[in-house]
């Protein structure tokens, strides 16, 4: 979440307005003489279940909060959002500050590691050596890893770290010393195995450490969440597997030694999701690269359930990442990129890749390619463990196996999956259809109970925020391909358009830039992140015939999103109000909207090869 969204997340715009102008309920809304202008009957409303407003009357013009601030008390974008910040009890620091800070915490993280691998290399850590040569770890690996050793006594990274001049602030915010209750530092990794973990820019983000007696517990210890580290955003070692997983696909297995041993025997494709159920973020960062996944589960039938329920939590990402880039603005069935897919290989029991991997290297590369879809692995793995002959057994794969059905947006999918699933388990489709709502319903349920049932460290994936994705996506296309749209693109979008006052405030610097001729946009400094993202969303255009296509629709698109909002405040407001003239602002605008609307249906039926 943005500040952006957190500030917004905190408001109530019926609160904030009521401080300007005096608010009378109206129905659902609320309604008030408008204080742009002067008028005598109210034709200024404001709705609190959008968030929004509308001036019917001669502003013509509307909003949310941010662009209401903007206006009454005539500041820019940025000062808004200092002063709504405020109002809600957020201080907002722009990115540059936040950045410098985790310049500073990515910095502290390089000099902590530089530290454990000198530590390693110490008489004192002869036997973490023999450890890992060992474990078949050989010289090679243990550079490319950058494996360390914290030193077990004395605090000495904390003595290190200051003595090279961070602040024990600094240590402690990175996750390497913590603050006991009189206030005393002390180190946090001691006497362990120490893995750096670099983020996709090969930044070190934090540590995993391993105990090296297998009497200690935790065997595994992680840097704990810091403004740079989220384990559930990061891959374990895909700074090293970009190339590889492009060409070859993505392999990913749960464990560090996992992924170490791969590497060491050339399968450098290979990353490892650090023992959680893949995040949608994660499945991000891999989709960059390619459509190609698959998870090397180990083979544990001990931890099966907890195996199902984080691959139902995959399952249900895969899917909802396909069908929201199949849902991209002007992408025809025709150009649809590949659907991403997701196989599903399983070890011998008792195996981890890393096993697999020292003993019989040779069988690798066929394990990996005999992985299943992973819709026919949980079919078989189920039916293998269900007793057949019983209806019990039956109703429980065929209910198991509905909940991961029931998450696939797309209902002709769904369709396919249910006659399969019919197939297999000699029923009827009906039968197993008439089923789905309840499934569907409860599946909705325990996901909103226990957010963090799928992954061991809780992390959510972040909300979709479906309203905005017609302003996102133009703002992203211009983003990436406004040197060939040409400046006359612009011409077919108004900034009006935007509801959210980010994503409006984004497009009018695009605009006045290009009038200036010159080559980039810059934003806000509190805008830079928003801005990051959507220079990297993932769009998928063809070529620059398709490209000016896509962009005319998706211009027609976001002004019918914009409309259809303006024609529901305006029916809201009509039945609210019953107004018996019929020349009232509200009934003229609602008219012009739907006339507006009608065209641009017959403009999109006309250039797109399917009805939106
Ligand atoms: N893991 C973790 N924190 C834990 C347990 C596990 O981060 N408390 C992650 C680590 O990335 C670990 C992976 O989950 O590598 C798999 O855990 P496990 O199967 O227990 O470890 P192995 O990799 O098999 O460990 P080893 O072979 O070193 O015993
Ligand atoms: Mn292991």
């Amino acid at each position: 979440m943005t500040q952006i969204d957190d500030v917004k997340s905190r408001l109530d715009i019926v609160e904030l307005i009521a401080g300007y102008a005096q608010l009378q309920r109206s129905g659902g809304s609320f309604k008030a003489n408008c204080p742009f202008h002067q008028e005598r009957t109210p034709s200024f409303f404001v709705f609190p279940d959008r968030q929004s407003w509308r001036c019917f009357g001669s502003c013509a013009d509307g909003g949310d909060a941010f662009s209401f601030v903007m206006k009454a008390d005539r500041v820019d974008f940025r000062e808004a959002l200092h002063r709504l910040g405020a109002r809600v009890g957020i201080n907002v620091v722009s990115q540059q500050e936040s950045g410098g800070r985790s310049r500073q915490l990515f910095e502290i993280n390089d000099a902590a590691r530089q530290f454990f691998q000198a530590a390693l290399m110490t008489p004192e850590a002869a036997f973490v050596r023999d450890y890992l040569h060992r474990r078949g770890i050989d010289d090679r690996s243990l550079q490319i890893f950058e494996f360390g050793y914290s030193p077990p006594r004395d605090n000495r990274l904390l003595a290190h770290l200051t003595g090279a001049g961070y602040e024990t602030e600094l240590i402690g915010e990175a996750g390497l010393a913590r603050e006991t209750d009189d206030g005393r530092y002390y180190d946090y990794f001691r006497g362990r195995l120490m893995i750096p973990i670099r983020d996709w820019e090969a930044r070190v983000a934090g540590f995993g450490s391993r105990a090296l007696d297998d009497s200690v517990t935790p065997k595994y210890l992680n840097t704990p969440r810091t403004p740079v580290f989220d384990k559930s955003r990061i891959l374990f070692a895909m700074h090293l597997a970009k190339e590889p997983v492009r060409q070859h696909g993505a392999v990913i297995v749960e464990g560090y030694m996992d992924a170490v041993m791969a590497h060491q025997h050339g399968f450098d494709n290979v990353v490892a999701s650090m023992g959680t159920a893949l995040t949608e973020r994660q499945v991000d960062l891999v989709r960059r690269l390619t459509s190609h996944v698959t998870m090397a589960l180990d083979g544990d039938p001990a931890g099966r359930n907890a195996t199902l329920r984080s691959l139902e939590s995959s399952w249900g990402v895969f899917q909802q990442r396909n069908s929201r880039t199949a849902q991209q603005p002007g992408t025809s069935v025709l150009q649809q990129p590949e659907a991403l897919e997701l196989r599903v290989a399983e070890l011998p029991s008792g195996q981890d890749p890393d096993d697999f991997i020292r003993q019989s290297p040779e069988r690798w590369t066929a394990f990996v390619e005999d992985a299943a879809p992973l819709f026919d692995y949980l079919l078989t793995s189920l039916v293998e463990r269900a007793d057949m002959n019983s209806a019990d057994g039956r109703a429980w794969v065929a209910q198991t196996m509905l909940r991961f059905v029931a998450q696939i947006p797309d209902a002709i999918r769904r369709d396919m999956y249910i006659d399969e699933l019919a197939a297999r388990l000699s029923v009827s489709g009906e039968m197993l259809r008439a089923a789905m709502p309840a499934i569907a319903r409860q599946s909705a349920d325990t996901r909103r109970s226990e957010p963090a049932s799928t992954s061991a460290d809780a992390a959510a994936p972040p909300p979709l925020r479906d309203e905005s994705a017609a302003e996102e996506s133009l703002l992203a296309l211009w983003l990436q391909h406004g040197q060939q749209l040409g400046p006359h693109a612009l011409t077919l979008v108004s900034p009006e358009w935007f509801s959210r006052s980010e994503n409006r405030e984004i497009y009018r610097s695009v605009c006045a830039f290009v009038e200036a001729e010159e080559p980039e946009a810059t934003v806000a400094p509190e805008l830079e992140t928003h801005l990051a993202s959507l220079r990297s969303w993932e769009l998928m255009v063809s070529n620059s015939d398709k490209l000016k296509q896509t962009w005319q629709q998706s211009a027609l698109r976001l002004e019918k999103e914009r409309l259809n909002e303006e024609i529901q405040q305006s029916a809201s407001v009509l039945d609210a109000e019953e107004l018996e003239n019929l020349d009232s602002p509200v009934v003229i605008r609602l008219l012009d909207c739907t006339n507006r609307r009608r065209e641009i249906d017959r403009l999109l039926g006309s250039t797109s090869p399917r009805q939106p």
